[in-house]
């Protein structure tokens, strides 16, 4: 039996929701395991046990702010379902109009998810693609997690949408046999 990931979103525009549902496409593509996308809310989170895996996806609103699902469904998080949970976090912002506080809600989703005992995988070294100040998101020039900006750079977004599922399915022990 293939395994379930199940991707949790919040997004008050859509940008962060469409790229769920392109991490569900990319990761289905591979046979490696099946995905359900649904909006993180306090009654969803209870279904975290349900899954092998997680992807949590936020965007960054207000300079810096969990966008609204985020901000009220974070601080009712317990650590049930989430202890020992391997979870990727993936975020949508604009880098150039917010460059000190750029998917900020990845570093703050991310903080509060390892306090309560998750595991956080999928980090990834910014490549010079990106060009923006700070992030809540960097620790020691990583990123916690995927940064998407839709807002000024849609074209590169399949690609780092592709690369960056690859190498979250291979830290989830699910990557598929490389072809010889
Ligand atoms: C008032 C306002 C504040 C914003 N603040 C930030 C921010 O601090 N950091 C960031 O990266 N993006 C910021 N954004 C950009 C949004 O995060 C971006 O448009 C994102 O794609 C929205 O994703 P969503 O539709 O999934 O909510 C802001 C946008 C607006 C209009």
């Amino acid at each position: 039996m293939s395994a379930k990931i199940g991707i949790f979103f919040g997004s008050s525009t859509g940008c962060t929701e469409r790229i769920a549902n392109l991490i569900k496409e990319e990761i289905e593509a591979t046979g490696a395991a099946t995905c359900e996308v649904m909006v993180i809310s306090a009654a969803n989170a209870k279904l975290f046990p349900n899954f092998d895996f997680l992807l949590f996806g936020g965007s960054t609103w207000n300079i810096g702010e969990l966008q609204d699902d985020w901000g009220l469904t974070l601080p009712t998080l317990g650590n049930q379902g989430l202890k020992g949970k391997k979870v990727a976090l993936f975020g949508c912002g604009d880098q150039f109009g917010y460059s000190n506080s750029f998917v900020d809600a990845i570093g703050l989703i991310g903080d509060r998810i390892t306090e309560l005992g998750a595991q956080t995988v999928g980090w990834i070294v910014p490549d010079a693609s990106y060009q923006f100040e700070f992030s809540r998101g960097v620790y020691e020039g990583v990123m916690m997690g995927l940064p998407i900006d839709e807002d000024n750079q849609a074209a590169l977004t399949p690609q780092r949408v592709a690369n960056w599922t690859h190498w979250v399915l291979e830290e989830f022990g699910l990557a598929p046999a490389a072809v010889a």
